[in-house]
């Protein structure tokens, strides 16, 4: 069975915590789409890894890790990757798996993703300037190389073809941008992920699985940057909901099992576009200092707000969302008045449904209020210890969802998760 594990929100709900730990349950942890726009914070011995295109299970030593064909590679972020988790990892080589069919991102994508967002001005979409946008267009345009390309004898050739076209788009925009400078240590990094496990995965995961072993497909991004429902066009470019992982690994549906949902018990965002909730005020800025809301990625501080369960509800429906995990519980300790949004009004008329375009922005959310827990909740081992306040918001947010919790993260180490039910 694949299981799936899965962002919300807008990104950064904690996955990578909550796949480092659930992994220890599986054989294989698989990455399905995204790429290096992606920062998972793990703690290993006390320490802070971000991974970005490595999935989470690489620290458990019984877990096998594949890149998967929906995901977008940069070979230089992955090479420095692997280099700097080698020592905590000594046996990561033997244990991981690369698509030949995952995309390569290239230095004149990285190029091309920050002439776009630069001509965009106002409108910019606030990308993690990764490349990730020009990549998955060149795969969908059918201009793309894909790693299975770097084992043949002319990968140079069909590399100049496609940096030739992207010159003469570069040279449509009136400022230039250094691309060269990535050139020399792409080609490095392309010769050393070369000696890599590089696969005909889609038959490797199903043997796998009809061996009987189990997967956890670990999603990037957030269920609200998906490319067909996120906020439009200020979204990623790939399927983030649950439906890309058959597309994102070559799986059937019938093979997919439980679907992990994850949730701050708030909401933040990075990068521009709607975000009903958020608070652009000093109650904004408390939960910004009191969660460390900066990205893994690009250091940018999160736009905060709170949980939107209209939001939730959508995407917990896209995807067939059977657990739910919340985390950052403890960063709402400090608060005075928790609050959590159950509905839009949008021109005097209350709705639950998410309106087609978030991005006009004439709606208000509807909230209901929770006084303070009273507590601290960081250092509660047990869903009985937890205040009572709290145990309401849970319910509450279970009987409006649909979906019963299973954990409750209360801090950034691997230990401090409640199990629910
Ligand atoms: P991801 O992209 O979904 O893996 O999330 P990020 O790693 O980008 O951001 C989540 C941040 O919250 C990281 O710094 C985590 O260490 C931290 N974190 C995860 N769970 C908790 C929690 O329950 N409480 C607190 N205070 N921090 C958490
Ligand atoms: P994880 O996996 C939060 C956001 C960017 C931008 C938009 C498009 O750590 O949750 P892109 O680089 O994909 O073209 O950017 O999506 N974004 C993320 N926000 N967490 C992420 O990943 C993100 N990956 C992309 O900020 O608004
Ligand atoms: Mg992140």
């Amino acid at each position: 069975m694949v299981d799936v594990l899965l962002g919300l929100q807008w990104g950064d709900e904690g996955k990578g915590k909550i796949v480092d730990f659930l992994a220890s349950k599986y054989d294989i942890i698989a990455r399905f789409q995204g790429g290096p726009n992606a920062g998972h914070t793990l703690y290993v011995n006390g320490k802070k890894v971000v991974l970005h295109t490595l999935p989470s299970g690489i620290f458990q030593s019984n877990c096998k890790n594949l890149i998967g064909n929906g995901v977008v590679i940069d070979p230089i972020v992955l090479k420095k990757e692997i280099e700097t988790v080698i020592e905590d990892c000594p046996d990561l080589l033997s244990r991981l798996y690369i698509s030949s069919r995952a995309h390569l991102i290239l230095p004149t994508h990285k190029a091309l993703d920050a002439a776009s967002e630069t001509a965009k001005g106002k409108e910019k979409i606030g990308s993690t300037l990764k490349g990730i946008g020009p990549a998955y267009m060149d795969k969908t345009g059918r201009n793309g190389l894909r790693i299975g390309d770097i084992l043949s004898a002319d990968f140079s050739e069909k590399y100049e073809k496609i940096k030739f076209k992207h010159i003469q788009l570069l040279n449509q925009y009136d400022f230039k941008i250094d691309w060269q400078q990535w050139e020399f240590s792409f080609f490095e990094a392309i010769n050393y992920i070369k000696s890599l496990q590089i696969i005909n995965a889609e038959y490797w995961i199903n043997n796998e699985l009809n061996n009987g072993k189990k997967v956890l497909a670990e999603g990037a991004q957030g269920s609200m940057l998906d490319i067909d429902f996120g906020t439009y066009p200020y979204v990623t470019s790939s399927n983030t909901i649950a439906a890309g992982v058959c597309n994102g690994l070559g799986i059937a549906p019938s093979k997919i099992g439980e679907v992990y949902g994850i949730t701050k018990a708030y909401c933040t965002r990075v990068g521009s576009g709607p975000f009903p909730t958020e608070l652009d005020n000093e109650t904004g800025e408390q939960l910004r200092k009191a969660g460390n809301e900066f990205g893994a990625t690009t250091g940018r501080p999160r736009r905060c707000g709170w949980i939107d369960l209209v939001a939730l509800k959508y995407v917990i429906m896209l995807s067939g969302v059977t657990k739910l995990i919340i985390t950052k519980a403890d960063v709402l300790d400090s608060f005075n008045t928790v609050k959590v949004a159950y509905s839009y009004k949008i021109n005097e008329v209350e709705t639950t449904e998410l309106p087609f375009d978030l991005c006009e922005g004439n709606f208000e959310p509807q909230y209901k209020e929770f006084n303070e827990w009273g507590m601290p909740i960081s250092t509660c081992k047990d869903f009985s210890e937890l205040p009572q306040v709290f145990k309401e918001y849970c319910i509450f947010v279970e009987q409006y969802l649909g979906v019963k919790i299973d954990y409750i993260s209360n801090g950034t180490g691997r230990e401090q998760l409640i199990k629910k039910n």
